[in-house]
């Protein structure tokens, strides 16, 4: 009877234990950015586990990383379960790693015991979800929205892009040939940790989720002056840092009062000429900012573009904006929450609907097929931190549901 089917938590947690290790930090996080030498080796691990379980291996162009398991007609559609290997800099062990190891755990699960499916399986390691290059990056390239656009002007550097893509022995070229056609994927489901603490503050064991927040970002450069930082007096300076730093507290006072459902984030300013005794002549910034709701956003986008050319213009400076690409609010299908839902009540697990205020790949697949996540607790809602913990019972928990819903999806 499949729906007593159980993950094997000793060998799921003994492959994530092993995961851990690869770019593992003194603080007990990891360090795996998109393309790092430890990013690859982690990839290179994936495949090694993905051949030693028996399951075929697959790549693409885009260095997304696949277990397939696969039944009679090969042109069954295919249920895709995955997440991603990168981390962000000093990362934790659990963001993406959880989910990834989950998938390839329901597979060796499901193959071991001899269950026939109505779709293929697939367990994907997608490249480079943290955006710390361009944001969903193999998720986007699977889905046919990566473009060139996207890979000339990525948020990382493009020198950087192409410096990785070539560690990686992949190219421009091999990235937008990624592309999975319309009708291809039956699904794709991902566990991942809450990355907040909702659940653990409400003792709920997994959170449905039923939307992803979408993301913007955007380099703001404000251009001033460089002057002796001695000789010139306060009121003759064409400070850049006046207008950054300016625009940056602005900016949380105008999300804090006028836009309470979304987020904005200054992650990096990099000043020039940058030295103690030089007026800083140019700041740029690394600006974020996320919203569940699309027209939402066009308003925080206009509002936050005019504080920056206000800001620039109360201190004497030019501003320069520079786009780097938007994803849209996702919103998780129906039948997949369902299918959730049911396996939770299976299992005698506590659900909750929730939302997503980190970005996840679903949202690239979102156009491209029915798309659903599950989250679990996070212990005091760390995450991006070598402080990111979840207890294993509760990872072991989503892994069932995982396969549950799978099951339910595969067999319905
Ligand atoms: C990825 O985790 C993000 O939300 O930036
Ligand atoms: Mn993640
Ligand atoms: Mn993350």
């Amino acid at each position: 009877m499949t729906k007593d089917l159980r993950i094997n938590a000793d060998r799921m947690l003994a492959t994530f234990n092993q995961l851990a290790l690869i770019g593992a930090t003194a603080e007990g996080g990891v360090n795996r950015p998109t393309f790092s030498e430890a990013h690859l080796a982690a990839c290179k691990w994936f495949r090694e586990e993905v051949e030693q379980a028996g399951l075929e291996f697959r790549t693409d162009g885009a260095g997304n990383h696949s277990a397939l398991l696969t039944f009679e007609h090969s042109n069954l559609p295919t249920l895709l379960l995955g997440s991603h290997l990168d981390s962000v800099p000093d990362g934790g062990r659990f963001d993406g790693a959880l989910g990834v190891v989950a998938a390839l755990e329901v597979l060796r699960t499901v193959k071991e015991n001899e269950i026939r499916l109505k779709v293929n399986l697939e367990a994907i390691d997608f490249t480079g979800e943290e955006g710390t290059l361009v944001v969903l990056l193999g998720s986007a390239a699977l889905s046919g929205h990566l473009s060139q656009k996207d890979l000339q002007t990525p948020r990382g550097g493009r020198e950087n892009l192409v410096e990785g893509m070539k560690r990686a022995g992949l190219s421009d070229e091999s990235m937008l040939s990624a592309a999975r056609p319309k009708g291809s994927l039956a699904g794709y489901l991902e566990l991942h940790i809450e990355q907040g603490k909702r659940l653990e503050r409400a003792g709920i064991n997994i959170g449905v989720v039923s939307a992803i927040v979408g993301i913007w970002s955007y380099r703001l450069s404000f251009i001033g002056r460089a002057d002796h930082a001695g000789t010139t007096a306060m009121d003759d300076r064409r400070d850049a840092s006046l207008g950054a730093s300016a625009f940056t507290l602005a900016a949380r006072e105008l999300v804090m009062t006028k836009f309470p459902n979304c987020v904005v984030n200054v992650g990096k300013m990099d000043f020039a000429p940058g030295a103690f005794n030089i007026v800083p002549a140019r700041v740029d910034m690394a600006l974020e900012f996320r919203s569940p709701d699309e027209e939402e956003f066009k308003q925080l986008d206009a509002a936050l573009l005019e504080l920056a050319g206000h800001e620039a213009l109360r201190f004497g400076l030019e501003l320069k904006v520079e786009f780097l690409g938007k994803h849209s609010p996702s919103i998780m299908s129906d039948s997949i929450q369902r299918a959730y839902a049911g396996a939770c009540n299976d299992l005698g697990l506590t659900h909750v609907p929730t939302t997503s205020g980190a970005g996840h790949d679903g949202q690239s697949l979102a156009e491209l097929c029915p798309v659903g996540m599950i989250f679990v607790p996070s212990v005091d809602g760390a995450s991006h931190s070598p402080r990111e913990f979840t207890k294993w019972e509760d990872c072991v928990n989503g892994a069932n549901v995982l396969l549950q819903a799978a099951l339910r999806l595969a067999t319905e």
